[in-house]
């Protein structure tokens, strides 16, 4: 039985960021550099902010916070996406959702320059994901690819079922999965319209639970041997953190799983910080 420990992981992964900062200073090039803009004061939306902040800063980049109050207009929110899509001291930045109601996330997304997009929430990044070009990919899927191939788990040929349809992570973790040269497995999506979704489950030997629902997938859900993939992040009636999974039901049957915390939401800011060297890396190409 393997737990996978995205902590480690993620330490592994800010090691191998620093020696690529060290190599981009070594050869004259500037401190990367990650701006992110925040509307308004959600207490959830803040400290995921602030984390993404702190590992950039743990890495040796340099950040900038730009927040806005939430009665901001669209339009001051787009001329803020214009100055930072020119500015050259910016090589990455992120624009945290959820926005108020009266901005349209989908008009913010697409204004961002898709090089910048460090997100990978743009269209073309998310269109190039889907036909196997090199982009941006949204940091919770690619962190569970990380975890996948760092913990040599194959996934070519394999089952994998992914519980969950959302843009963020269902949609970019199944064109991951089923590309040749990536994930190279057979995918299915089920979802809240699903018929039999217990017996798709089943079916899966590499299960991905990310619906939002706290101990949604049981034992009676898992194949022998399976691996499970929780991205759930939830607080239970007691008010305890907890993922998508039961864990303690879950355990006895699968061959790998990974516990909440310290699984795939310990990689994803980590994944962020990649994304911002590499962008830091093609910026005067
Ligand atoms: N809101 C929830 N997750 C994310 C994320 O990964 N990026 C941004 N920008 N907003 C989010």
């Amino acid at each position: 039985m393997i737990i996978i420990d995205g902590k480690a992981t993620a330490a592994q992964i800010k090691q191998e960021i620093a020696t690529e900062v060290e190599t981009l200073i070594s050869a004259g090039k500037k401190r990367p550099h990650l701006a992110a803009i925040l509307v308004g004061h959600d207490g959830g939306s803040e400290t995921y902010v602030k984390n993404k902040m702190l590992a950039c800063e743990a890495c040796g980049f340099k950040s900038s916070l730009i927040r806005f109050d939430t009665d901001v207009t669209e339009d001051t929110l787009l001329e803020q996406v214009a100055r930072l899509n020119n500015d050259d001291d910016v090589d990455g930045f992120i624009v945290q959702l959820p926005l108020p109601k009266h901005i349209s996330e989908q008009r913010i997304t697409e204004a961002i320059d898709f090089r910048k997009d460090v997100d990978g929430f743009h269209p073309i990044n998310v269109g190039r994901l889907s036909i196997g070009l090199p982009c941006y990919v949204s940091a919770t899927p690619k962190g569970i690819f990380e975890l996948l191939r760092r913990y040599n788990i194959p996934t070519s040929g394999k089952h994998c079922v992914i519980i969950g349809r959302s843009n963020i992570v269902g949609k970019p973790m199944a064109s991951l999965m089923i590309q040749k040269e990536l994930g190279d497995a057979t995918v299915t999506i089920v979802h809240s319209h699903t018929q039999n979704l217990k017996e798709e489950c089943r079916r899966a030997d590499i299960l991905i639970a990310a619906l939002g629902r706290p101990n949604f997938v049981t034992a009676d859900m898992v194949k022998e041997g399976a691996i499970i993939i929780d991205v759930g992040m939830n607080r239970n009636a007691e008010g305890k953190l907890c993922g998508d999974v039961d864990y303690e039901d879950v355990f006895p049957v699968a061959s790998a799983i990974t516990p909440v915390p310290g699984g795939v939401g310990a990689v994803t800011t980590t994944i962020l910080a990649k994304h911002v060297v590499e962008a830091a890396d093609k910026a005067d190409e």
